[in-house]
């Protein structure tokens, strides 16, 4: 499975809605080209050729256990990241459950469920900073520069945003989640990251942290990394339902879940009438998910893995499925049942990162507050 690597075309640039004066030099010269896309393959050459590391961020939400599709989608591309040196950066986006819920009595168990879920798939706490974007306090500081370089109109337009609080059900947008995604290119923007793993509805978020960092570099000194958007090549993983896995759509397989439990999701996922089993994602979406994790969890190709079952059916896919699924998270799952009873030690892990993100965030405030003539 590769990576591509996704810069986004810039539309946060056009001045339109832009009030005057903030956004001056701030444009793409002309004919300057962002687009750049790179093979998983490339990737990796560029971490074993590059003397500097690349430094990779990404965050979750801590909303819910994490899931099959997270796990497939975008934990493994990490843990392949820093086993190729990749110096990896995991904000836990606590003060992101806000932006469209009440913060629940639960929050400090998601967000320790999120750090063994890290842990147990393989990210290593020496190597890799794992942290809560709440317990940096020069990181969130950082939100009121970066918050003078957009406008209202700009953030009211980002179609992320807007799907999220219609989704939300709130009667009114929050000013919390309108500004989110400026609070999101200081997540992004205080360690300087060069590459942000996430899922496409990320990418205007992204764009935000772009336009931000390019206006800063511009309006007062060349501070901050324009960061790249990883996007994984690998298709998203479908739910029990059809529907693309999502903790939201209760269609998942949690990566915590015991074996009986996944077998008894898989039985319950949607097939089709036909009884010979293909791979075609296009026309038969969810024999072909299934089909797709069963190759995905063993490591095999998803032409053989539908060759394989043929005639077997549907039952013969499920059964082989839940198989592939169960043998490849088992050890998982076994490390993450040990971690979860050291609440302890998931706290440590966190006070750690904070600590070494704090260094970080300071320094960059620090180069920040300079560039601004307010060092004094
Ligand atoms: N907004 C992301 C999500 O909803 C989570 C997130 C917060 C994030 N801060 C981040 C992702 C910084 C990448 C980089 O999934």
């Amino acid at each position: 499975m590769g990576i591509t690597l996704e810069v986004p075309t810039n539309t946060a640039d056009q001045p339109r809605d832009f009030p005057s004066g903030v956004a001056d030099g701030a444009h793409p010269a002309p004919g300057e080209d962002r687009a750049a896309h790179l093979t998983g393959a490339e990737l990796a050459g560029q971490l074993i050729g590059d003397a500097r590391q690349i430094r990779v961020l990404t965050g979750d939400r801590p909303t819910g256990a994490l899931h099959l599709g997270h796990y497939l989608g975008s934990l493994r591309n990490r843990v392949r990241l820093a086993d190729a040196g990749a110096e990896l950066f995991v904000l836990v986006a606590d003060y992101q459950v806000i932006t469209d819920r009440d913060a629940s009595a639960s929050i400090a168990d998601h967000a320790l469920g999120l750090v063994a879920d890290y842990l147990a798939v393989g990210l290593d706490p020496a190597r890799s900073t794992i942290f809560a974007h709440s317990a940096v306090p020069a990181l969130n500081q950082l939100l009121l520069p970066l918050m003078s370089l957009i406008s209202v109109p700009e953030l009211e337009r980002n179609p992320t945003t807007k799907a999220e609080a219609a989704a939300s059900g709130r009667p009114a947008l929050s000013a919390l989640m309108l500004t989110y995604p400026v609070h999101q290119a200081a997540d992004i923007l205080f360690c300087r990251a060069d590459l942000v793993p996430v899922g496409k509805d990320q990418l205007p978020h992204l764009e935000v942290t772009r336009t931000v960092a390019r206006r800063f570099n511009t309006r007062y000194a060349p501070v901050f990394t324009e960061p790249k958007a990883l996007i994984s090549d690998a298709p998203s993983v479908l739910g029990s339902d059809g529907h693309k896995m999502s903790k939201s759509q209760g269609n998942t397989i949690a990566l915590q879940a015991g074996a009986d439990e996944t077998a008894a999701i898989i039985k319950g996922f949607k097939t089709d009438t036909d009884r010979h089993i293909t791979y075609e994602p296009e026309h038969r979406p969810e024999v072909s998910n299934l089909v797709l994790i069963t190759a995905l969890c063993r490591g095999e190709d998803p032409q053989t893995v539908a060759e394989q079952i043929g005639s077997g059916g549907a039952s013969a896919l499920k059964q082989a499925a839940t198989e592939a699924v169960n043998e490849h998270l088992r050890p998982i799952r076994a490390r993450r049942a040990e971690l979860a009873g050291d609440r302890g030690y998931l706290s440590a892990i966190l006070r750690r990162g904070a600590e070494r993100a704090t260094v970080e965030a300071e320094a960059t405030l620090a180069q920040v507050r300079a560039a601004m003539g307010m060092a004094y």
